[in-house]
């Protein structure tokens, strides 16, 4: 039992019991290893925090009265995100990496007091599957592409067949719950959209400052700043905006008010 007083995982004796070797990496520049170890120790520890935000969203959507099978889907996918954060953890030892880190901070999923039950789940759904599941399947994929040795290519395959069940669930229940949704919840929705589109611009600005990184590199997994910022943009302009404008939000008219905020901002500063 581990004692550390902070947020923190050790996947040591899970990596044991389950150990994985990548077959040429001891060919990679030692930078480029660095790169990769660190992106799949973050992408370990990431992938297991995202569990507590499909388990925050199980009470919530008790609350709303949502289907049996809607519910258990999230209890799964929950589960998927331990199970994603093993994976990386292997390939983070595979690296060469000591499987133990800490974790990000474990924000709990928003409450939104003073919004009905419903308004509360559609609110963070559209957070975490529209958008950041939905993210997560356009850089899963890119990495997925890139990766040229089988083992990662496969783990990478099996991440991203759950991620892309995790963005579908959101796509679905705005699907079956959009023709019932009065005008007001349709303005208070796409209102609330400037806060989940300004917080992940500024997620996505900070990432763009990193460096590029080599070919070697990225078939690993390491991230390339402008690569990153890319995949972000043209996932929002081409897959998320149009899909929330679909089902009667302003999504595109919130797009362009978060990057008007953040651009401020960035002016002032
Ligand atoms: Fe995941
Ligand atoms: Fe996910």
């Amino acid at each position: 039992m581990m004692a550390l007083g902070y947020p923190a995982i050790d996947l040591r004796e899970a990596v044991r019991k389950a150990p994985l070797s990548l077959p040429g990496v001891e060919s990679l520049l030692p930078a480029d290893l660095v790169l990769a170890q660190e992106h799949w120790r973050v992408h370990m520890a990431a992938e297991l925090s995202s569990a507590r935000v499909f388990a925050g969203l199980v009470p919530q959507m008790m609350a709303a009265g949502a289907a049996f099978e809607d519910i258990r889907e999230v209890v799964d996918m929950a589960k998927q995100e331990v199970d994603h954060g093993l994976l990386s953890g292997r390939v983070y030892a595979a690296l060469g990496g000591e499987p133990c880190s800490a974790l990000p901070p474990l924000e709990p999923v928003p409450d939104h007091i003073g919004c009905s039950p419903l308004e509360v789940v559609l609110r963070n759904v559209i957070s975490i599957s529209c958008c950041g599941e939905t993210l997560a399947v356009s850089v899963i994929g890119a990495e997925r592409e890139r990766a040229e040795i089988e083992p990662l290519r496969e783990i990478l395959t099996r991440i991203l067949a759950d991620e892309v069940g995790h963005s579908r669930f959101g796509w679905r229940l705005m699907r079956d719950l959009a023709p019932g949704m009065d005008a007001d919840l349709k303005r208070r929705l796409s209102a609330y959209l400037v806060a989940i589109f300004e917080h992940d611009m500024r997620v996505m600005l900070k990432a763009r400052a990193l460096p590029a990184a080599s070919w070697a590199a990225l078939s690993v997994g390491a991230p390339d700043g402008e690569l990153s910022y890319i995949t972000y943009v043209e996932t929002m302009t081409h897959v998320t905006v149009p899909g929330l404008e679909r089902h009667g939000l302003k999504a595109a008219w919130a797009f362009e008010k978060a990057r008007a905020l953040v651009e401020a901002q960035a002016v002032a500063a």
